[in-house]
């Protein structure tokens, strides 16, 4: 390998920067990716800026009208670049068993020879941007520090706005402290000379999103869009992060954190996981509806939680992200006033459409104008219109587009959203996206059942996005494309820890199983969700404080009609039934799908699963 100083390149260290190994790393790094430049990142507001205005140079970034949408940007990226890559993302464990039956595998030494060559000279023609990034509040013992080196500036500045990014993690790195070494390339190298063609430089057609995670590394190859290229996110906080739990006794969950607290000024603290597109972000900054007066929800995170048990007895919380990248189609006042009031400033808005005077816009937007714009240009920069969407069903919007905002922009943010020691979680909530069959709340009846409950949680596909409407594909814990290893050992880990916490004198938070999407004959959903859902976490936390005694049901414990706070809402009790009713048939054949998920994942898993399985058959066969 050529040494980067051999090469005539200066790696203009700062003086800050005191960690030898580090140093070495980005070295080597630069020697393999052969970058023209090398630039340490300090995550300064002026850095910020002038990078911002370097992509909006390079055509890759628009500045949005400041009247509008002051200190905004948009993006629009290679039509090929829009989303996750889960075929393309890899676990390259040691051994096949540790990646398991639910994740890419491949031997990593196989895989380095793939990369090995791909990255040499990935960077020629660019600079190779030095990110230093902490997962959590700095210095948090809940927090870890992870440095990603890429060749993108998108990467650079949305890193600023969804991490803690800057030079004060390499006070907490200090001259030997850990960090996740995080490889990232669009995969376009460049000749001497020569200029990008696109605005979106990517590559189109290969990309590698990989996880060593016994070495803790990741390397990410030929994708610009953000769940495959700020490797802080599902690539560290979920898929390495979750093997790390896995070795220190902790969680790394695909989860909101939510703060609710009730008129007495009592708070609790709730972690829910839902699968992707489920409405986590909607949830996490919900505003409680009429006859709810004096209650509030406060939000620490809408995507990712890390939990890790206390000296206290309790499990602790944080959220180890800055930021929300959120999905932008169907967010407007009515799903989520306070995701609108947070991207009214300083975003980066990445596959929305442009309005005419310089704004952004995208479908769900008319709910609060009363009309769609009479004109846009759309995410592929063409011409659009209500007449055209009409006749060629062209969306404005991709339907994965994104905000990227800081999480200081939410006005619902918890006081202690950043707080060192997170807070305490008082119950978990698992929910998936389901027509029939599962109820609208059932809380387990103890941990092993609330495992099984979320081991089993499935998301119904829609016809546009997945094929068959009505197929259920099973989301275990929402963790389904984010757990780095074996998803039965997972659930191992997820049981293994209510010995462990009970061995240290832990109480253990309850779990609910939650369905927001149950539907009536006619297609129609029933239950009004967003706001309303406060009168479902109401009745969750009756249930923490003993205040109301629920009813045994097939699947855990559910509420009366009665205990429903109903105030402000017309729900009659024939409703409440369309979306609670346990029906024998359909629970027969659900049980018959469990049964084939778990022989999917029949390798380490659990016979408490089983167990439980067949407990429920017992009860289902004894219902009238
Ligand atoms: C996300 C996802 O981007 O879950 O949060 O896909
Ligand atoms: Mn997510």
């Amino acid at each position: 390998m050529n040494s980067p100083v051999m090469q005539g390149l200066n790696l203009n260290v700062p003086a800050y920067v005191k960690h030898a190994k580090l140093v070495a790393w980005v070295a080597d790094m630069v020697a393999l990716c052969k970058p023209d430049n090398v630039y340490w990142c300090d995550g300064s507001q002026e850095e910020y800026d002038r990078l911002c205005q370097e992509l909006v140079d390079a055509g890759t970034f628009r500045k949005l009208n400041p009247a509008k949408r002051p200190g905004s940007y948009l993006a629009w990226t290679d039509p090929s670049d829009v989303a996750r890559v889960e075929d393309r993302t890899f676990i390259c464990s040691e051994k096949k068993e540790d990646a398991g039956p639910t994740n890419n595998w491949m031997a990593p030494a196989e895989m380095r020879a793939t990369l090995n060559p791909l990255f040499d000279g990935c960077m020629k023609g660019r600079t190779m941007y030095v990110v230093p990034f902490s997962m959590g509040p700095l210095g948090s013992h809940i927090a870890h520090i992870g440095i990603e080196l890429t060749d993108s500036a998108y990467v650079a500045v949305n890193q600023k706005l969804m991490t803690r990014m800057g030079k004060a993690v390499y006070d907490v790195l200090g001259t030997e402290g850990d960090f996740v070494p995080c490889m990232h390339t669009v995969g376009a190298p460049l000749a001497a000379g020569e200029k990008d063609k696109t605005s979106w430089p990517c590559n189109p057609t290969t990309k590698y999103i990989v996880h060593f995670p016994e070495t803790r590394e990741i390397w990410s190859y030929g994708s610009g869009y953000g769940g495959n290229a700020l490797l802080g996110k599902k690539c560290f906080a979920l898929r390495i992060a979750s093997t790390m739990g896995r070795d220190q006794g902790w969680l790394a969950e695909h989860m909101l954190i939510l703060g609710v607290t009730n008129p007495q000024g009592k708070k609790y603290h709730v972690a829910a996981a839902f699968p992707s597109a489920c409405g986590k972000t909607n949830f996490s900054m919900l505003v409680p509806p009429k006859g709810f007066e004096g209650w509030k929800v406060t939000t620490i995170g809408d995507d990712i939680a890390w939990i890790k048990p206390h000296a206290d007895g309790k499990l602790y919380a944080i959220n180890p992200e800055a930021g929300y990248f959120g999905v932008a189609p169907g967010t407007n006042t009515l799903s989520n006033p306070n995701c609108m009031a947070s991207l009214d400033k300083n975003v980066i808005f990445t596959n929305v459409a442009l309005t005419d005077d310089g704004d952004v816009w995208w479908e769900g937007m008319e709910q609060d104008s009363g009309s769609k714009p009479a004109h846009l240009i759309d995410w592929q920069g063409k011409d659009w219109t209500p007449e055209i969407a009409k006749e060629t069903g062209a969306k404005a919007a991709h339907p994965n587009a994104r905000f990227t905002v800081a999480a200081t922009n939410n006005p619902a943010l918890d006081a202690q959203w950043d707080d060192a020691n997170g807070v305490a979680i008082d119950a978990f909530i698992f929910g998936g996206r389901r027509s029939t069959t599962v109820p609208l709340v059932t809380q387990a009846r103890d941990w092993t059942e609330g495992v099984y409950m979320a081991a089993t949680m499935g998301s119904e596909t829609t016809a546009a996005a997945f094929g068959a409407q009505g197929v259920v594909r099973r989301d275990p814990f929402a963790m389904l494309p984010f757990c780095g290893y074996n998803m039965s050992d997972y659930f191992q880990h997820w049981l293994d820890m209510e010995h462990k916490l009970e061995e240290m004198g832990h109480t253990l938070p309850p779990i609910f199983c939650v369905n927001w999407f149950r539907k009536n004959a006619e297609g129609k959903f029933v239950w009004p969700g967003f706001g309303e859902n406060m009168r479902v976490l109401k009745w969750m936390i009756d249930r923490i404080e003993g205040q109301t005694q629920g009813q045994e049901t097939l699947f855990g414990v559910a509420p009366t009609y009665g205990e429903i706070n109903w105030t402000g809402l017309e729900f009659s009790a024939e409703q409440f039934n369309t979306v609670t009713s346990i029906d024998k048939a359909a629970w027969q054949e659900e049980l018959k799908l469990h049964g084939t998920h778990f022989e999917q994942l029949a390798y380490h898993l659990p016979p408490q699963l089983l167990q439980t399985k067949a407990s429920l058959e017992k009860r289902l066969a004894e219902l009238a």
